[in-house]
């Protein structure tokens, strides 16, 4: 095998074994504390994004260490077909309380796509045990994200992901995601919530109902459409829909769960039912790597009955993961971070939406709770997205991240061209915090509008 030199990075370095996505370098990561990070030259950052929207109660939260000290002490590891263990069995009850009726049942896993993969194939071996073998394909949303690996990607909407793997997926249909504030046209906001709902309708008839196994969607929409909220129309016909034809509805909160909206999923502010629920991200906040599906029993019985899941993971239900997903949900729930993230988050948008008169090219703010993105456009009547080539979504990030803000971007049309910004603190953030942010954030707009020669009045928001 031949050898490769190492090339060197930009300080002379050989460049370092390890590697993600690309040759992006960032600095040393040092601590931190509350909603700020430092690194190693001492630079503090606020974490304007919980990280990857994960750190929903913080960093560093000193009760949520001891809780994981305290079964560190104990043991860190019993693999589950050898040992139950406490902390995985009370974090199940205490997920269970916090769903609607019938959701009680908890599968955990370590991460958003394993919990997305075991909730497509709890319900596909449902399908099989009941007599419905016919039923295999999963409707989603075109954006959407659901996962990395091969069978959440296949239900993922944004090409650039799934591009390079096309050949070995099992294409699954996608309908539009509601994006109805592109809409042009005469119609109410939930005439258009409607309309795009009968899209999955239209899907279901097309693709032969007895074949549609489940329609997954991201109640409020993650990092692949900033932050998407439907009209409040959409959510009772989708459920509407499903009931219909039979069809299973899979609620993907990954990010908009554990309180990040406002509630504890991000489908409890449309009393919106799923029959499947995965959590990841802000259920273990970053403390440890965790995830779960949550899921009705009269989906789980059946398959317990005929012989078992066949599906599972060597760290499924570790002690100390879910001992910290534990002191994680006693946070949100002795703090009430639900409400905090209510009254932030809208104080943030209503400042969010003020930036607006000062940087004409930010075309729309959206979200909900503290999941809230803004989006940049060349012409708010049409919406036409920035020229590509500004490449908007990362330069904004680079200036805001010079000036100790990190915030999260994405392409919007489906990973192609399109500019959108996650804003979404931890949910601890203050009134104070949010101001700093904000300032930090208005300076990084006014140096991208000056870099890229587009308007901006100087008047502070
Ligand atoms: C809505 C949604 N689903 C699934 C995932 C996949 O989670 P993970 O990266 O933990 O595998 C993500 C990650 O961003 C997500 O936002």
């Amino acid at each position: 095998m031949s050898q490769r030199t190492p090339t060197p990075d930009e300080q002379g370095n050989e460049q370092p074994a390890l590697f993600y996505q690309s040759r992006l370098r960032r600095p040393v990561f040092d601590r931190a504390e509350g909603i700020y990070c430092w690194d190693r030259s001492g630079k503090r950052y606020i974490d304007g994004c919980s990280g990857a929207m994960v750190s929903n109660i913080g960093h560093g939260n000193p009760r949520v260490l001891a809780a994981m000290r305290a079964q560190m002490e104990k043991g860190t590891f019993a693999y589950r077909l050898h040992f139950e263990n406490d902390a995985s069995e009370t974090l199940a009850q205490r997920v269970v309380a916090k769903m609607p009726a019938g959701l009680d049942r908890v599968f955990f896993v370590s991460g958003g796509s394993e919990a997305v993969e075991s909730c497509l194939k709890l319900a596909r071996q449902w399908a099989t045990v009941t007599g419905q073998d016919s039923r295999y394909k999963i409707v989603s949303c075109f954006p959407s994200y659901h996962g990395a690996t091969l069978g959440a990607l296949s239900v993922t909407g944004y090409t650039p992901l799934s591009r390079p793997f096309l050949p070995m997926m099992v294409q699954m249909p996608k309908i539009p995601a509601p994006t109805c504030y592109l809409d042009r046209d005469e119609l109410t906001m939930n005439e258009r919530g409607l309309r795009a709902a009968e899209r999955l309708r239209e899907t279901i008839l097309e693709e032969g109902p007895e074949s549609v196994l489940a329609f997954i969607m991201e109640p409020v929409g993650g990092a692949s459409t900033g932050a998407l909220v439907a009209p409040d129309s959409y959510y009772s016909r989708v459920r509407e829909i499903c009931d219909e034809f039979g069809v299973l509805l899979i609620l993907d909160e990954v990010m908009s769960g554990a309180g990040r909206t406002g509630r504890f999923l991000g489908a409890d502010n449309w009393q919106l039912r799923g029959d499947l629920v995965a959590l990841s991200k802000g259920f273990a906040a970053g403390y440890a790597p965790l995830g779960a599906m949550v899921a009705d029993g009269r989906l789980v019985e059946p398959v317990l009955d005929a012989g078992g899941f066949q599906h599972g993971f060597t760290s499924a239900g570790n002690p100390l993961a879910c001992a910290a997903g534990l002191a994680v949900l006693d946070e949100l729930d002795t703090q009430d971070l639900y409400a905090n993230a209510r009254r932030m988050g809208s104080m943030l948008k209503a400042r969010l939406e003020e930036l607006m008169q000062r940087f004409p090219w930010i075309g729309d703010v959206r979200g909900k709770g503290l999941l809230l993105a803004f989006e940049l456009v060349a012409d708010r009547q049409t919406m036409a997205p920035l020229p590509r080539e500004l490449n908007a979504y990362s330069r904004l990030v680079e200036h805001a991240y010079e000036r100790g803000l990190i915030i999260y971007s994405r392409r919007t049309r489906g990973g192609l061209e399109g500019d959108h910004f996650m804003v979404c603190p931890p949910l601890i953030i203050d009134a104070a915090q949010l101001d700093e942010l904000l300032g930090l954030l208005g300076e990084s707009l006014a140096a991208f509008a000056n870099e890229a020669g587009l308007p901006a009045s100087n008047a502070a928001a």
